[in-house]
């Protein structure tokens, strides 16, 4: 199962993405994580400790590495370089693990301008090509916030898009805007987690708004979860209702 979290800024992507790769782990999978955003904070989500989460060098930063496997400079674009540069070695080399995750952070890329290509997106988009196509592990990948990014083809041939939401408008109109990228990009599923919710009112809410058969689950507003952000804990190893629920949400999505 290949699958992309993605959604409006700060709704809850990087919690959802941590508690369900560690409880694809705790099942019993072979688990890939991949942060793919820019600002990545994924480590701290899965529970690294500080030490490794500040030791880690994300791929687009490996820029000796980079060239060698494109055969180009980095930082220049629209030059001579490997299409298709070697990696499928990079999970296991570059990864790192953790509670039976393991991790990958793929950092930031300098996009020279639409239609730009430069050796660091050539390579990232190779590797997490690789991981969907043909990596036999579960894959999460963590998205950057909103949907710009998604037109850069990193998560292209997932099996299924997350999108998280709140409850308000503004969350659900980058699901609309998912929804729609996702079909012009051929991902054809795009199922919706309702997080942060405090009532009926707000399940009703995202209910109302959402296609038919979208809906995975709800998660309810945890203080336990902001608690684990704000003492630097993974939300998964603290007691919290958010993980029944998150539970849940996994079954349904292995059922479908
Ligand atoms: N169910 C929940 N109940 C309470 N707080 C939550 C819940 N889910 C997430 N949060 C809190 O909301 C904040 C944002 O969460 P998170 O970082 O996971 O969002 P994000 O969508 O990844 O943000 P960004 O767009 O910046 O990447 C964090 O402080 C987190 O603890
Ligand atoms: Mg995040």
């Amino acid at each position: 199962m290949k699958i992309a979290i993605t959604g409006k800024g700060g709704v809850g992507k990087t919690t959802f993405s941590s508690i369900l790769s560690r409880m694809f782990a705790e099942d019993g999978y072979r688990v890939v994580a991949v942060d793919a955003d820019p600002d990545a904070n994924l480590a701290s989500a899965l529970g690294f400790t500080k030490e490794v989460y500040e030791s880690i060098v994300p791929i687009s930063e490996m820029k000796n590495f980079i060239s060698d496997r494109t055969a180009a400079q980095t930082g220049t674009f629209n030059k001579m370089f490997k299409l298709n540069p070697k990696v499928d070695d990079i999970p296991d080399k570059y990864c790192k693990e953790y509670n039976g995750v393991k991790l990958l952070t793929l950092g930031s890329v300098d996009y020279g301008g639409s239609g730009c290509v430069c050796p660091e997106h050539v390579l990232l988009k190779r590797l997490c090509s690789h991981l969907i196509l043909q990596n036999k592990d579960v894959v999460v990948m963590d998205m950057e916030a909103g949907i710009e990014h998604l037109g850069r083809g990193t998560a292209q041939g997932v099996d299924a898009f997350i999108v998280v939401v709140e409850p308000g408008e503004r969350s659900i109109q980058t699901y609309r805007k998912v929804k729609q990228l996702g079909s012009d990009i051929g991902v054809k599923k795009v199922f919706v987690v309702g997080n942060k919710i405090r009532n009926k009112e707000d399940e009703e809410f995202i209910s109302d708004n959402l296609e038919n058969g979208d809906l995975l689950g709800f998660v309810y507003y945890s203080q336990d979860v902001v608690d684990s952000d704000r003492s630097n804990q993974s939300p998964y190893d603290i007691n919290s209702n958010a993980k029944n629920q998150i539970r849940a949400i996994k079954n349904r999505l292995i059922q479908l």
